[in-house]
């Protein structure tokens, strides 16, 4: 699609928004871009903080929605509410969960929680949002948030990785098949961030090496949105990440599995 969207004045949906990159966008897209925010995620108190704080900061209009990812009512109830009474411009699906350990040791509820809040409602979500932006032809844009993870298997995070491998198979697909509709569609495909994701993951702790790699969540906000903004079709921030994605599409599987397991074994958590 030809001309960059502008959200300026616009109303933009954000999942994820208590923490990490999904608060970190919200800021950068209403300070520096003036978008209104409808703000999505389960911990509220953290969502009226951020409305708070922008609406005093910016002078822009945001919305909460409570909603858990994991739950079916949940994800179709943030679409009727995100789109009563205003017109949504932009949807940035960026809600996600890991887990850091043997895909054995997954619990049910686990696995079950990661597959629906990372593949499943994204998925419900995008073609939600698709079709509404279609119908309303104000030249919008939906954005998955997707992970280098994705790129090639990887050991210890392998639930994670594969639901990421899903998100950038499907958000490429998509694009194309609404290439020409007036909608564009972006998947973000950053590395390493500096969030709780990682804190509670306790990868870094076990893994000092990687910690040193991690971008700041700010600056990782500030590539994501340039990126949304110019409707980008699959993007990775910064000069690293762009070199481990390339090197882990081109290097054979087999051996960019064995190094990624290699790195991760001798950190991982204990049995129990
Ligand atoms: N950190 C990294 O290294 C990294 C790297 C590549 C990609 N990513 C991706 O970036 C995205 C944001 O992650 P982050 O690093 O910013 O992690 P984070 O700080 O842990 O934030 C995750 C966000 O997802 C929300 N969330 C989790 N489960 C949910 C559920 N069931 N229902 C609704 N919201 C839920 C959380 O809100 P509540 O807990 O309040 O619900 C929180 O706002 C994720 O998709 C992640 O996979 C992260």
């Amino acid at each position: 699609m030809g001309t960059a969207m502008d959200f300026r004045g616009r109303h933009v949906l954000i999942t994820g928004a208590s923490s990490g990159l999904g608060l970190e966008m919200a800021r950068e897209l209403a300070q520096r871009h003036g978008a209104n925010l409808v703000l999505v995620a389960r911990r509220k108190d953290r969502l009226e903080a951020l409305r708070e704080e922008l609406e005093g900061k910016h002078r822009v209009q945001v919305g909460v929605i409570a909603a858990d990812m994991t739950r079916d009512e949940d994800v179709g109830r943030v679409v009727e509410e995100a789109t009563r009474g205003r017109e949504l411009y932009g949807a940035i699906l960026n809600a996600g969960v890991t887990f850091f350990g043997h895909a054995l040791d997954l619990t049910e509820a686990e696995l079950d929680g990661l597959l629906r809040t990372n593949i499943a409602s994204t998925t419900r979500l995008a073609n939600a949002f698709a079709r509404y932006l279609i119908e309303k032809k104000n030249g919008g844009g939906v954005m998955l948030v997707s992970s280098v993870a994705g790129v090639s298997p990887l050991p210890y995070q392998a639930v994670y990785a594969a639901s990421k491998a899903f998100l950038n198979s499907y958000g490429r697909a998509l694009a194309e098949e609404l290439r020409g509709s007036g909608v564009s569609i972006s998947t973000f495909v950053p590395g390493g961030i500096d969030t709780e994701m990682m804190q509670k993951s306790g990868i870094t702790s076990s893994s000092s090496s990687l910690a040193g790699f991690l971008m700041p969540a700010d600056r990782c906000a500030r590539l994501a949105i340039e990126g949304f903004r110019r409707r980008e079709v699959f993007f990775v921030p910064g000069p690293l990440y762009k070199l481990t994605a390339l090197v882990s599409r081109i290097a054979p599987q087999g051996i960019v599995t064995r190094q990624a397991g290699n790195i991760y074994r001798g950190s991982l958590p204990k049995r129990g």
